[in-house]
């Protein structure tokens, strides 16, 4: 396993597989009533977060936690960050302090990258502006692939504001190395420029794509992003682009709905969806921390084959 976890592109598919089966082993952990390892005890786990979040930085606190490692949460807010400071001094100072591994979320595409050049512990990518967060694609994967029992050949379609979205891209990135095959759905403003290198079909009718799909993945239509205009109105985006029962009701029966959350109900996904049967997202936050204890685990060095310290 590699030192550092920056773009899902950097995970072969044994790697992948080896994250998510570990994961699987994680969430028997999970369903125990104690629900704790002693694998990462005296290790330090830095959650190092610039941007917002609230299931990110609980999933891998939680995640760290479970693993019996100490964890430090720093957010920009109230840090000497608000002085000025940059990224590399506060990363020198927190990894003066020992840190094994800093979970970074940061605004600036690449930022995970500077950082993993700076310190000599684990760097875990957990979204970087509107590049990555490949966690995120990884309990997406782990999600598909309890619910529906494969990855190989599944119709996955990302449906929205592909173009801010980082975990369109690592999903990209995942699904293609885990063999599954990706449609992207989204008004053309909303699509990147480049999206002919990217493993993915592109559509702009989302009502053809729904009967072939086995899973609809919705994103955020992400407002805090977009300096301009990108679509007429909120009802026009819902009526082309957002999933609804009439919508939902055109998938084949096996099918999943998915959302990274946080939702704009009655945007992107009605609330009638988000709630139904189909709707992955209540396991896909606890799939999260299955997931990122995994990559805890095998990033700071937990020996895999059952070694336990
Ligand atoms: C996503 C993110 O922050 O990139 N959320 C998440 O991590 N669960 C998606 C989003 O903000 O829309």
């Amino acid at each position: 396993m590699m030192r550092h976890l920056l773009s899902a592109g950097d995970l072969s598919r044994d790697e992948a597989l080896l994250v998510l089966d570990t994961a699987a082993e994680m969430a028997r952990v999970a369903a125990a009533p104690v629900k704790k390892l002693p694998t990462l005890r005296g290790r330090t786990v830095v959650n190092l977060f610039f941007e917002d979040s609230t299931r990110t930085r609980t999933s891998f606190e939680l995640a760290a936690k479970r693993l019996s490692a100490d964890v430090i949460n720093f957010s920009a807010k109230g840090s000497a960050v608000s002085k000025g400071e940059g990224l590399k001094d506060t990363a020198l100072t927190l990894e003066a302090m020992g840190a094994d591994a800093v979970v970074i979320r940061h605004a600036m595409s690449g930022a995970p990258h500077r950082l993993a050049g700076w310190v000599r512990g684990s760097v875990v990518n957990a979204g970087d502006g509107t590049h990555e967060h490949p966690t995120q694609a990884l309990l997406d994967a782990f999600t598909m692939r309890s619910r529906l029992g494969r990855l190989e050949g599944l119709q996955v379609t990302l449906v929205g504001d592909i173009l801010h979205s980082r975990v369109a891209r690592s999903n990209v990135l995942l699904l293609r190395t885990l063999g599954a095959e990706v449609t992207l759905v989204a008004p053309p403003t909303l699509i990147p420029v480049g999206v002919e290198d990217w493993p993915a079909q592109v559509s702009y009718d989302f009502d053809r794509v729904l009967p072939k799909s086995d899973v609809v993945m919705m994103l955020r239509v992400q407002r805090e992003r977009m300096g301009a205009v990108y679509f007429p109105s909120v009802r026009e985006y819902s009526r082309r682009y957002g999933l609804d029962a009439a919508r939902m009701a055109m998938l084949p029966p096996e099918s999943v709905v998915m959302h990274p959350g946080p939702m704009n109900r009655g945007m992107e996904i009605a609330a009638e969806v988000a709630d139904s049967p189909r709707s992955t997202i209540v396991e896909q936050v606890t799939n999260g921390v299955s997931v990122r204890m995994a990559v805890l685990y095998l990033l700071l060095g937990g020996a895999m084959g059952g070694a336990s310290e």
